[in-house]
């Protein structure tokens, strides 16, 4: 994620070393699933030859605009407004399926979507409840609220956000959104802030109300579906000895990460040939951040890094 200090720059997460582990052909074919403001394929563009290729995807539309200067001044660039989880298709139709060295995947939100009010994604800002990366279809957060059952929304605050207390939080937050007393993110905010006793308030180092806008966020955008779609296509955009390069930030993306690998690891004894085993052999698994990035950059404290190589 590129995360700002207090003097507001912008610091992708991880940049160096992510980008280090991805690039292992410098005339190769890239893949940034997830532009952004681009400082993950400005630093790939950085390390490629010429002769190299940059595809570039996001869901945000404000993104893609940013994508496109870069992609007018560097005829080495290609830009999809997709969700990422349609990159199989994307990549088959231009032609370069299994014949990509990097797929890079900074995933969650961009200080921009967070930074900007009328994204409604964060409690620190007022702003509607909209909550979408891609805001020119689906369902506002909002609206998400009034429609999803009360069970869906309990599920959604447990598997995404280990909320504690899901069903309780769930029911009252959906009541409120019915009786239209939830408007916008500072009326959520309130909400859950008054329905958390001070005592446990002292005990939290958040704001109580983090844990519920990242679940209704990952609900609103379906990212852990996504995630997981783009994983099972990984295999075959990539070619052999491509690098699928991950950089997660929630425990629930850290779980699925994990199982991923080792779903995907080979099952067979150690001595079996693996010639015809197409598999993944694991770099990096969910590393940290190191100490002087974290002191630069206190908001990568959740990042961890993830690499796989196709075998
Ligand atoms: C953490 S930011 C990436 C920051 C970027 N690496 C940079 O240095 O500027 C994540 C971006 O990925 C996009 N994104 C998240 N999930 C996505 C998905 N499933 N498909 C496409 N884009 C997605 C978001 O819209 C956001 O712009």
């Amino acid at each position: 994620m590129a995360e700002k200090d207090e003097n507001q720059e912008h610091h992708p997460v991880l940049l160096q070393s992510s980008i280090g582990y991805l690039i292992t052909d410098k005339d190769g074919v890239y893949i940034d699933g997830t532009y952004g403001r681009g400082g993950h394929s400005q630093e790939i563009l950085k390390r490629i030859s010429q002769q190299a290729k940059l595809f570039v995807f996001d869901q945000d539309i404000e993104a893609i605009a940013e994508a496109q200067k870069l992609g007018k001044k560097d005829v080495r660039v290609s830009i999809f407004h997709q969700n990422f989880r349609h990159m199989h298709r994307e990549i088959n139709r231009c032609g370069v399926l299994g014949k990509v060295s990097g797929l890079f995947l900074d995933i969650g939100v961009s200080s921009p979507q967070l930074d900007n009010p009328e994204r409604g994604f964060s409690f620190q800002h007022s702003g509607p409840l909209d909550m979408r990366m891609n805001n020119q279809q689906g369902m506002s957060a909002l609206q998400w609220l009034k429609e999803a059952k009360v069970e869906q929304i309990r599920q959604a605050f447990k598997d995404f956000a280990d909320v504690r207390g899901a069903g309780k939080w769930a029911r009252l937050i959906k009541e409120k959104a019915l009786a239209n007393e939830i408007l916008g993110t500072q009326d959520l905010a309130s909400l859950v802030e008054k329905h958390t006793p001070k005592k446990v308030q002292m005990q939290m180092n958040i704001h109580p109300a983090t844990r519920i806008f990242q679940a209704i966020r990952i609900a609103v955008n379906d990212e852990i579906a996504s995630l997981k779609e783009v994983l099972q296509s990984a295999k075959e955009v990539l070619g052999k000895g491509g690098r699928l390069v991950v950089i997660s930030f929630h425990s629930v993306e850290h779980r699925l990460l994990r199982s991923f690998a080792r779903e995907k690891q080979s099952q067979l004894p150690v001595n079996f040939p693996v010639i015809e085993q197409e598999d993944w052999r694991i770099i990096r698994m969910l590393e940290h951040p190191s100490d002087a990035e974290v002191e630069k950059n206190r908001r990568a404290r959740s990042a961890r890094l993830t690499v796989l190589e196709k075998v």
